[in-house]
């Protein structure tokens, strides 16, 4: 949760109906809840993923892919020790199981770094050669393809925390405010490539090597796709609207079946405001949420492209996803238009029945969407070359989630809507009449969804797709912005504080379907709080409970791990949560099916964000993003402010360090078995 986080703020004005405004439902849904059958326990899901996980044609895994060891249907597949909730100040993970800290911010990623400096007085030229800030979305490339002890780990930098970024001379907007400070902060954004290697049981960073890379907010890429050129795109600095410059808030991430990394870029809109003070913007940036005069990262003061009345189309050049190639340090990043414009969250790639590239994304905000991307073209192993350009040219699709057969049972049916200029508007027209062309429809992708009918949900973050039987999972993390009255089958909650996880199956098992069948597999709660909808449905108890599950990712196995961002008082709604955390989900039919273990606890102030293995799923890598981070945290009542002890609220990951440093964690299990086994 950064800094500046509008995240919460709805921005979506379209009044789009939540497709389930009936009466009797909270009646219904009290009953529901009231069986004891728990969602994930029971629903066509619950019968479903029996019949795929072991027998079923489709669930063949994608070309070019390791057939994943399929678990007996009937055998839980988590078989560590759940922990407890804890407030400490450290990693914990259960018995049997050892963590490490690497790759941590403003470590040297090549040899002429700089060392990294505990009083935060490193220039904006030494953190261009240094791991950045607040790591996020991760993915580990085994470097030949197969090895699990040598590749590149790839991991974003999403934003950062002055209190901690600069030495406390340093204030945005205030004193020793100047370009080479905001400059410092842009470098600290962004991605790093790092080589990385297993060394006598150690995880390092490989320096030298070739791999080594930062790609930040003044690396020049390629806008590919419908809106390179466009003349929304076009700059002074770009009058051909073809070539960006950096990337930024990189939020989740993906990877593809072709070995490239996407970066996704999430809330860009904090990082623009103006000087002229006075609110100029149009109807766009308000729907995307720019600062009406200054914004809180303060670029505008010094960097006019940050202005957006001085530099009014620059903006339009970010809320993309990028893609990087890891295994060349000179290739140009292309931020791929065709896959909208919002603030994405990640990422998550599969294949349709017809082998038609498809990947799904949320717009993180309250009130905001969940779309699929469907390329034109085919994957083909035999073609890798041409498998590059898949992401160039396809159709963007908005999600409609209706409540099916029955209202407040917390499962439905739901549509695909395209975005194209033939597409009817709920109002009537297309959305021709709205757009010229489909690169200012994809510009304005958030306005176009909202014409077209897209259901308000509550704030999408992370995809995921299960391995085996091609269902697909969403974080919804949660809404104190959903107003009483305006709850649905999948959003169910008014001023929603703890957040939920829907799950779809696309019809006939075809990724490129234009209908689905959904359910929520948790609806996220406290039994220590209250009953019905605060305690959440029953695969949550007082021991697993937790708050805003948004990092989400299924390992090879089927295991769903559940990262959080969310508040970590551990009082009141909160009470017994504790820190931010990692859980692990079994979805599979049978003994196990539903349960939520706990695997991980961090430290003071972080969340948990961003995850990967190795391909033998021996160890697992999980960045910790903002130690420290206290907020309204009610322990921080009375503590020295952070710019006066740095390591007032969080000494980790080292006390003597100087300040809290967002961090990688790798995990192992001691006796060298499969992590979540
Ligand atoms: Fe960057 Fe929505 O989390
Ligand atoms: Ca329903
Ligand atoms: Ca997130």
């Amino acid at each position: 949760m950064p800094l500046i986080d509008p995240e919460n703020i709805p921005t979506n004005a379209s009044g789009n109906t939540t497709f389930n405004e009936i009466v009797a439902r909270a009646q219904a849904r009290r009953g529901f809840l009231k069986t004891g059958l728990g969602l994930g326990a029971v629903g066509f899901f619950g019968m479903g993923l029996s019949a795929c996980s072991s027998s079923d044609n489709d669930d063949a895994p994608a070309p070019g892919e390791e057939p994943p060891e399929t678990p007996t249907p009937d055998a839980p597949l988590l078989g560590f020790q759940a922990i407890p909730a804890s407030t400490g100040d450290d990693i914990v993970v259960p018995a049997g199981y050892r963590s490490a800290v690497f790759c941590r911010w403003g470590d040297p990623l090549v040899n002429a770094a700089a060392a990294w400096k505990a009083d935060a007085t490193n220039t904006a030229a030494e953190q261009t050669l240094q791991f950045g800030d607040n790591h996020d979305g991760m993915h580990f490339f085994p470097l030949d393809g197969e090895t699990s002890t040598e590749g590149l780990l790839v991991m974003n930098h999403e934003y950062l925390n002055p209190e901690f970024f600069y030495p406390p001379t340093v204030v945005p907007g205030g004193a020793g405010w100047d370009l080479e400070q905001i400059r410092k902060g842009q470098h600290a954004h962004g991605v790093s490539v790092a080589h990385v290697r297993l060394v006598d049981g150690n995880w390092q960073v490989v320096i030298p090597s070739t791999y080594n890379r930062r790609i930040h907010l003044n690396t020049p890429m390629l806008l590919t796709g419908p809106v390179a050129g466009h003349p929304l795109v076009q700059t002074a600095a770009d009058p051909t609207g073809t070539l960006s410059f950096g990337t930024v808030n990189n939020c989740g991430n993906g990877y593809t079946l072709w070995g490239t990394y996407l970066t996704c870029e999430e809330n860009f809109n904090g990082y623009f405001g103006t000087t002229t003070g006075a609110d100029a913007r149009d109807a766009s940036q308000r729907r995307y949420g720019l600062s009406a005069t200054t914004s809180g990262y303060r670029w505008e003061d010094h960097d006019t492209r940050f202005d957006y009345v001085q530099t009014p189309n620059e903006s339009n050049r970010f809320g993309w996803i990028v893609e990087i190639d890891p295994f060349d340090s000179n290739s140009t990043p292309k931020k791929r238009t065709a896959l909208g414009r919002i603030k994405h969250e990640n990422a998550a790639q599969t294949l349709a029945a017809d082998s038609r590239v498809v990947v799904y994304m949320g717009d993180d905000q309250a009130n905001d969407y969940i779309y699929k991307f469907v390329s034109d073209g085919k994957y083909d192993a035999a073609t890798p070359n041409l498998n590059r350009n898949l992401l160039e040219t396809g159709t963007l699709y908005v999600a409609v989630f209706e409540e099916g057969a029955a209202t407040g049972d917390m499962m439905g049916t739901g549509r695909w809507i395209p975005l194209r200029l033939d597409t009817p508007k709920t109002a009537g027209g297309t959305l021709a009449d709205d757009f010229a062309d489909i690169g200012e429809l994809l510009v304005h992708t958030r306005l176009a969804a909202d014409a077209a009918g897209a259901t308000p949900m509550d704030r999408p973050e992370w995809v995921t797709v299960h391995p085996q039987t091609g269902e697909v999972y969403c974080t919804l993390t949660n809404n104190s912005g959903r107003a009483a009255g305006a709850e649905d089958d999948a959003n169910p909650r008014a001023n929603n504080v703890y957040g939920q996880i829907v799950r779809w199956r696309e019809t006939g098992n075809d990724a490129a379907a234009l209908t689905f069948e959904w359910d929520l597999f948790v609806l996220a709660g406290n039994p220590n709080a209250g009953d019905g909808l605060v305690a959440g449905s029953a695969n949550i108890t007082a021991d697993n409970t937790f708050n805003s599950p948004d990092g989400l990712a299924f390992d090879k196995y089927g295991r769903l791990w559940i990262q959080t961002d969310g508040n970590y008082s551990n009082t009141g709604r909160y009470a017994g949560q504790g820190n931010n955390q990692m859980l692990v989900a079994d979805p599979q039919a049978g003994a196990g099916n539903g349960e939520i273990r706990r695997f991980l606890v961090g430290p003071s102030g972080c969340e948990i964000t961003g995850i990967t293995w190795t391909p033998d799923h021996k160890y697992v890598f999980v960045n910790v993003q903002h130690p420290g981070e206290y907020g309204q945290h009610p322990r921080a009542a009375g503590l020295p402010d952070p710019e006066v002890d740095p390591l007032a609220f969080s000494k980790w990951p080292e006390a003597t360090g100087g300040r809290p440093r967002s961090s990688t964690v790798v995990i192992w299990k001691e006796d060298g078995g499969v992590v979540g086994s």
